[in-house]
């Protein structure tokens, strides 16, 4: 049966994408890609059709994972027929998903559930915030998938 994982930040060009990136590169290593489908989105419409920011791509590759081809989307309501398990970077995105929800089963849920439970916003910071993003988003992944394998 194919699981089908969706992950969530505001604007789907910082932390959603890396997560995508990350999560898709540790199921590809577990062998098992032909069993998952693995989505990214935005709750904010800004950067719909862009690329990751130039910092998510750049972080992403120094870690051997190509996020570059990826294009924004913003959630809809069809995602949460669509997905199994949709995955907030942070409470805000979580409360913004809750509200969007039409009654689904989805599973929402934030991806870290140990503080800081959340993956901090990176946009208006500096480069090195996009290390302790990924390394963040990395534990969370592994943590994710681990019971999913
Ligand atoms: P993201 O980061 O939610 O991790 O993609 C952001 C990207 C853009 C904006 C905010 C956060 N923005 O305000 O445009």
């Amino acid at each position: 049966m194919t699981r089908a994982v969706l992950f969530v930040c505001l604007g789907n060009i910082c932390r959603s994408p890396l997560a995508e990136g990350i999560f898709r590169a540790l199921v590809a290593e577990a062998g098992r890609l032909p069993d998952f489908r693995i989505d990214s989105a935005g709750t904010g419409p800004w950067h719909i059709g862009n690329p990751p920011d130039p910092r998510s791509i750049a972080i992403a590759a120094k870690h051997g994972i190509d996020i570059s081809d990826q294009k924004a989307r913003q959630v809809d309501k069809t995602d949460f027929e669509n997905f199994d398990v949709i995955v907030a970077m942070d409470d805000k995105n979580l409360t913004t998903l809750s509200a969007l929800d039409p009654g689904s089963s989805a599973g929402l849920r934030l991806l870290l559930n140990s503080p800081p439970a959340n993956v901090p916003d990176p946009y208006f910071g500096g480069p090195e915030g996009f290390e302790e993003v990924y390394q963040l988003i990395r534990a969370g992944c592994e943590n994710l998938l681990k019971p999913m394998l």
